[in-house]
């Protein structure tokens, strides 16, 4: 993809935090967004989908997810999560791995608000020393 992905950020956010309204969020009363950005330089976003058997729900981030893999998208260049909280709301553990089959160690997780970007880690930094394909025998 041409360009620096430090240029989308703001579209990104932007993504994530409205597809945010769209959440499913009954039980926990917590919406989620959270957008990803493509090797094509696309965007697609998810919302976090909860289910009255409490651990059939799902994350934002495995939405969006599933939303780039249906699309066609096969790599994550940076990531954007949405939520309102008193701190900033980064991927739980089972998302960084989603997250990590498709993103390298230096993409970017930007954590905002609806006021906008509150923090910035790399995957790597979220997730150090992850099992990947590399461990598996080829
Ligand atoms: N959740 C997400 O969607 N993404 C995160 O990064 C953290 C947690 C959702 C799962 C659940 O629906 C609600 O937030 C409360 O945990």
């Amino acid at each position: 993809m041409a360009g620096n992905v430090e240029q989308h950020r703001e579209a990104l956010i932007a993504a994530a935090c409205a597809v945010r309204a769209h959440a499913h969020a009954p039980y926990s009363g917590f919406a989620v967004g959270a957008a990803v950005l493509d090797e094509h330089g696309r965007i697609h976003a998810g919302a976090n989908v909860e289910n009255a058997a409490y651990p059939q729900g799902w994350c934002a981030e495995t939405s969006a997810l599933a939303a780039l893999v249906a699309a066609g998208g096969r790599r994550v260049l940076a990531v954007a999560v949405c939520a309102v909280a008193e701190h900033p709301v980064a991927p739980c553990g089972g998302c960084r791995q989603k997250l990590r089959e498709f993103a390298a160690d230096d993409c970017p997780v930007w954590l905002a608000g609806p006021q906008g970007l509150r923090a910035t880690h790399s995957l790597g930094e979220l997730l150090p020393h992850g099992f990947g394909p590399h461990h598996l025998p080829s």
